[in-house]
């Protein structure tokens, strides 16, 4: 028997998207499909969202779902079924998905969030005839409350349902004020330490955590490292007692959306055998950022503007990346005194830095397939999607050793350049002095054609296809689920 799954996620595409959440709750339930799993997809509805459901089905009404009327419509995320939660009062705003047009996270999140992991339990639970479920996948704090209701105030008579809490990023926690607890329709003994109680407050994502039957994250070396509190951010605890619970599934890229081949959004289409058409896409880019050519690589970030991806690092060392040869081409969007601190270097080298602040899916793509080298800085990174397209597009990745960066790409030391399987440059520690070195280290390489080919080759070649990690899925789904046949 097929297995059925309900995936809960905030964000997917082609629907939304904010950062890789969105990709890779949009590639799950095909990477899933051809292990006999069939996942619907959850998400809320949005705007965007709204518009992109097509002569919506309802499926149930809720007069009032923490206090506000909502329904369950069905639609199609690409080829797969899609149920949303239509609330207006909670979700049709402008501005983004967690926060207001001023960037400020919106005050009642926690209701639009526990509304949301309600109306998730409730659809495994059993409230829409016909429709069943046999696991449930949340993924991060937006997602948390639905299996802490499925624990502590499922829908009556329903049977317990295994579940996967995924966790993507452990910097964001949803965390409340203790105050909200009232509010969410949970019994009082939900109000525990081994229940949604985090520091005093009311935390999501814990809450998700403590009722998880299995927990992951994006990469193994993730896994690992939320086990010591500089990276557990005070759930280290509570994930060294979860011990083998916890799994680390490296995320795989749409090879379909993120393929030069016969990506549409490129100026000249290629592969790893016809490596020199690629130029066209760099000629292409120093004239949409109105670089000077050079004979210096080009570097590329494309980038949400945070502290989390050191990108407060990579201002300070704009000038030594000038100084010895580079430019850079940068797209991103995030804190205000990161973008101030690019425009004034980018004042400083006109024709040598160029900068878009905005979001923009086909420049992202130009980016990969025009730059020489992506600098990703990370500070921590639980899997990191932007080195991967990297790989896939021969654009060399210089990225911090940790997280999914560690685990993905393949250093360029002597004994990998002789051994011939560098995929890219990594470096210890975010540092200024470190990432100098690691970006005159690349332009080492750059300086041997045939060095700098290899790299190219070797992550073109490499395989970051959804297979594996499908496959890695499907087999958790079916430790959880038992024997289904
Ligand atoms: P995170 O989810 O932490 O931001 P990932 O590397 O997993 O990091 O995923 C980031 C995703 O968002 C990638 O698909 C990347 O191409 C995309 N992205 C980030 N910033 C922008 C931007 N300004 N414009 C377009 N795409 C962006
Ligand atoms: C988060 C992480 C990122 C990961 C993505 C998808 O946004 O910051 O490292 O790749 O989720 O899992």
């Amino acid at each position: 028997m097929a297995r059925r799954v309900l995936s809960v996620a905030s964000e997917a595409v082609p629907l939304i998207k904010t950062g890789g959440l969105a990709d890779v709750a949009g590639a799950l339930p095909g990477a899933l499909a051809s292990h006999g799993v069939t996942m619907t997809t959850l998400l809320p509805g949005f705007p965007a969202v709204m518009l992109g459901v097509k002569r919506p089905k309802v499926l149930h009404r809720y007069k009032s779902l923490l206090g506000e009327p909502a329904r369950l419509v069905a639609g199609k995320l690409g080829a797969h079924p899609l149920i949303v939660l239509d609330a207006p009062g909670l979700f049709a705003r402008d501005g983004g998905p967690y926060s207001d047009p001023a960037g400020q996270d919106w005050e009642d999140n926690w209701r639009r969030f526990a509304a949301f992991g309600r109306a998730a339990a409730d659809l495994v639970g059993g409230l829409v005839e016909g429709l069943e479920f046999d696991l449930v996948h949340a993924h991060d704090w937006q997602a948390g409350m639905a299996l802490a209701y499925l624990r502590f105030a499922p829908v009556a008579n329903s049977a317990p349902k295994p579940s996967v809490m995924t966790i993507h990023n452990m910097a964001f926690q949803g965390y409340f004020p203790e105050q909200i607890f009232g509010e969410l329709g949970l019994p009082a003994s939900a109000w525990s330490i081994e229940g949604v109680e985090s520091y005093g407050g009311v935390g999501f994502l814990k809450a998700g955590m403590e009722a998880a039957s299995l927990i992951t994250t994006v990469s193994p070396t993730y896994a690992r490292e939320i086990r010591q509190g500089e990276f557990g951010m005070g759930l280290d605890g509570l994930v060294r007692s979860r011990g083998t619970r916890v799994r680390g599934i490296l995320n795989g890229i749409d090879t379909a959306e993120w393929n030069p081949v016969g990506d549409p959004y490129l100026a000249r289409n290629y592969s790893h055998r016809t490596l020199a058409a690629r130029a066209a896409n760099k000629r292409a880019l120093e004239a949409e950022f109105g670089l000077e050519p050079g004979e210096g690589p080009l570097f590329v970030v494309v980038s949400r503007l945070t502290w989390q991806k050191g990108m407060d690092v990579l201002v300070e060392v704009l000038d030594h990346l000038v100084r010895v040869g580079g430019r850079l081409a940068l797209l991103g969007s995030g804190d205000e005194a990161t973008v101030e601190g690019l425009k004034a270097g980018a004042a400083r080298h006109p024709g040598r830095i160029g900068l878009k602040i905005g979001y923009d899916e086909g420049l992202s793509h130009r980016l990969q397939a025009g730059g020489d080298a992506i600098l990703v800085p990370s500070r921590f990174e639980p899997c990191g999607l932007t080195q991967l397209y990297s790989l896939a597009y021969g654009c060399v990745p210089v990225v911090a050793r940790t997280g999914g960066l560690a685990d993905t790409v393949i250093d360029a030391n002597l004994a990998a350049l002789d051994a011939g399987t560098t995929t890219g440059v990594q470096f210890n520690g975010v540092t200024h002095a470190e990432l100098a070195d690691a970006i005159d280290r690349t332009l080492q390489l750059w300086r041997s054609p045939a060095a700098w080919r290899q790299l190219q080759r070797n992550g073109m070649k490499a395989d970051f296809s959804w297979v594996q990690s499908g496959k890695a899925y499907a087999e958790l789904y079916r430790e959880l689920t038992g024997a289904m046949g």
